[in-house]
C-alpha cells in the first residue's frame, strides 16, 4: 500500500505535468497515474518483486527466480533508478492501492531497433486484480508521455516469448515484433521477443 497521490510538482515542466495529469483523471475518478518519487522506493520495490515472481515464478526454478530477484530488485536499486534522470517510473494507483507500474529509460537498443530516438519500456506490470479492466491502456498512455518527456520518438521493449497475454496486449497497443534477445533468469537463458512502436503524442 502507498499513500494518497501527491501533486505533480516533480515533473520537469508544467506542460508535461499537465499532459500526464490529464491522463490521470480521464477514465475513472479513483484511478491515478503519477510519476514515482524517491519516497516510493520501498513499496515499489516490494510490488515490483512480487509481481515479477507471480508472473514468472510458475515457469522458473525457485533458485533461479531467487537469484534474479536478488540481482534486479530491492529498495536500494529502486531508489537509484528513481534518482536517475535517464529513467521515468510511473505508478498506477486505484484509491490508495498500488495497482501497477511502468518504467521507461534511455538505453542503447539492440540493432533490430532502427526507429529514431529510441526509449526502452523496461517494465510494465499491472497487478492481477486490475488486469483486463482497461487500466493497462491508461498506463500505456502515460508511458508514451514519459517517453516523449525523455525525448523519445520510438518505444522498444523485450517480452518473454512464453508470455502470451503480454504479447497480445502489446500487439493491440500497436507494437510490432522485430527480433529476439536473450534474457537470463539466474543462469537460465531464455528468449525474449523485441517489439517496437512509435511514440504517440498524448494530450
Ligand atoms: C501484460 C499486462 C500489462 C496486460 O494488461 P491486461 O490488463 O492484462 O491487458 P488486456 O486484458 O487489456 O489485454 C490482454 C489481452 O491478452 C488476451 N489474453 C489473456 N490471456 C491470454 C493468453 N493466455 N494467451 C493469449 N492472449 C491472452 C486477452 O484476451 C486480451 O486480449 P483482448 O483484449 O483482445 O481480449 C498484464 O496482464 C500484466 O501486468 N501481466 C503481468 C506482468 C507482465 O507480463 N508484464 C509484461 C512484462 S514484458
Amino acid at each position: 500500500m502507498i499513500g494518497r497521490p501527491r501533486s505533480h510538482s516533480s515533473f520537469r515542466s508544467p506542460t508535461r505535468a499537465a499532459r500526464l495529469s490529464t491522463l490521470v483523471f480521464a477514465a475513472h475518478d479513483s484511478v491515478r497515474v503519477r510519476r514515482a518519487q524517491l519516497v516510493d522506493a520501498a513499496p515499489l520495490a516490494s510490488f515490483a518483486a512480487r509481481t515479477f515472481e507471480e508472473t514468472f515464478g510458475p515457469d522458473n526454478r525457485p533458485e533461479h527466480m531467487a537469484a534474479h530477484l536478488e540481482a534486479s530488485y530491492g529498495v536500494r536499486q529502486q531508489a537509484r533508478e528513481l534518482a536517475d534522470p535517464s529513467y521515468i517510473t510511473i505508478l498506477l494507483e486505484v484509491g490508495v492501492d498500488l495497482a501497477g507500474y511502468a518504467q521507461v529509460r534511455q538505453r542503447t537498443p539492440p540493432p533490430c531497433i532502427v526507429g529514431p530516438a529510441p526509449i526502452e519500456l523496461h517494465r510494465f506490470y499491472v497487478d492481477r486484480p486490475w488486469q483486463g479492466r482497461g487500466l493497462s491502456q491508461q498506463l500505456m498512455s502515460a508511458v508514451h508521455a514519459a517517453a516523449m518527456e525523455l525525448g523519445g520518438r520510438t518505444l522498444w521493449l523485450s517480452v518473454w516469448e512464453r508470455n502470451p497475454r503480454a504479447r497480445a496486449f502489446y500487439a493491440k497497443s500497436g507494437f510490432t515484433d522485430v527480433g529476439t534477445a536473450d534474457f537470463f533468469v539466474g543462469p537460465d537463458r531464455q528468449t525474449d521477443r523485441i517489439l517496437t512502436a512509435p511514440v504517440l503524442h498524448v494530450r
